[in-house]
């Protein structure tokens, strides 16, 4: 039987160079999108997804990921006190059970397929989801909840895939495809960063996906690929032929947040979606185009 997936590594030691100096003392993955950091969208999106315990990969100097989704007793008692119900009941909302979310330093910077591995004492003999906060997204049906329908229909790994445009698959995880049935499309390989001539397609990688804990087996023998890193692609490349692995070509859209146009781009996305105040928007968006 299927063991059901109750499980999500975020990575998120990284250091947001790009957005120096708004990440000098903070997190990345506390900026906020509208009014709520972009962790709290992963996390919210996981949860959508049935994921009950969260494991953080996390680095010098990003103690508010932790601060934010712990209880702030002194906060809350003052809301009571003011009487700011709609507050307090957006706090209780996103507060987690006592012992289900838990974080690892990942202590040396080696690489994306080094923080998955990190969490191994966490994930044991489960599968697990994996997000990076970085994707922001906007879809009706959680990205995570698709891809955890799409393990329950095919019982192996699989991960988030869109086109990109050829011209972009040197930035991504690109998929070799075996057969594409549409929504899924089954892989025979994987390839981190490919120079565009060599890529096998355009179908690229986004930061979700579900995968075996038997990718941890790989991972632990620390071979080093693109960019001299640790590389998940790498890791999960090993497990084809062994396991399903397929692609979800999942229904929403993707903001690349780790950039700065993507992440302004997602500030209007997001706040046009929110009913209270999309018509102010876009009504002073006129004013700049
Ligand atoms: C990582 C993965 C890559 C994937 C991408 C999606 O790359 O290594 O396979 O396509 O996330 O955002 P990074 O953006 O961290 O360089």
């Amino acid at each position: 039987m299927l063991k059901p997936l109750k499980k999500a590594v975020l990575p998120v030691a990284g250091l947001g160079t790009r957005f120096l100096p708004a990440t000098k003392a903070t997190a990345k993955e506390m900026l906020p999108v509208v009014d709520r950091p972009l962790i709290q969208y992963a996390v919210d999106e996981a949860r959508a997804a049935g994921i009950e315990q969260f494991c953080f990969i996390t680095g010098r100097g990003k103690t508010a990921i932790v601060e934010h989704f712990d209880v702030a007793f002194e906060l809350e008692r003052t809301l009571e006190m003011r009487g700011k119900k709609k507050e307090l009941a957006e706090l209780h909302a996103m507060q987690q059970e006592p012992g289900t979310v838990m974080t690892v330093r990942q202590q040396v910077p080696l690489g994306l397929g080094h923080a998955i591995w990190c969490a191994r004492e966490f994930i044991g003999d489960d599968p697990f989801a994996i997000l990076l906060p970085d994707d922001l997204m906007q879809c009706d049906v959680s990205c995570t909840a698709q891809l955890a329908q799409a393990y329950r229909e095919t019982g192996g790994n699989v991960v988030a895939i869109e086109e990109v445009p050829m011209d972009r698959v040197n930035k991504y995880g690109v998929i070799d495809i075996a057969e594409d049935k549409g929504r899924l499309v089954s892989v025979k390989g994987l390839v981190e960063k490919p120079p565009i001539e060599e890529a096998p397609s355009n179908l690229t990688i986004i930061g979700r996906y579900v995968l075996m804990p038997e990718v941890i087996g790989h991972l632990a023998k620390m071979e080093k690929g693109s960019g001299g890193e640790i590389q998940l692609t790498d890791g999960m490349a090993k497990l084809i032929g062994t396991q399903p692995f397929h692609g979800v070509r999942y229904e929403g859209r993707r903001f690349d947040c780790g950039d700065k146009i993507g992440f302004l781009e997602a500030q209007i996305a997001f706040a046009l979606k929110r009913p209270e105040m999309a018509a102010q928007v876009r009504e002073f968006l006129k004013t700049y185009v």
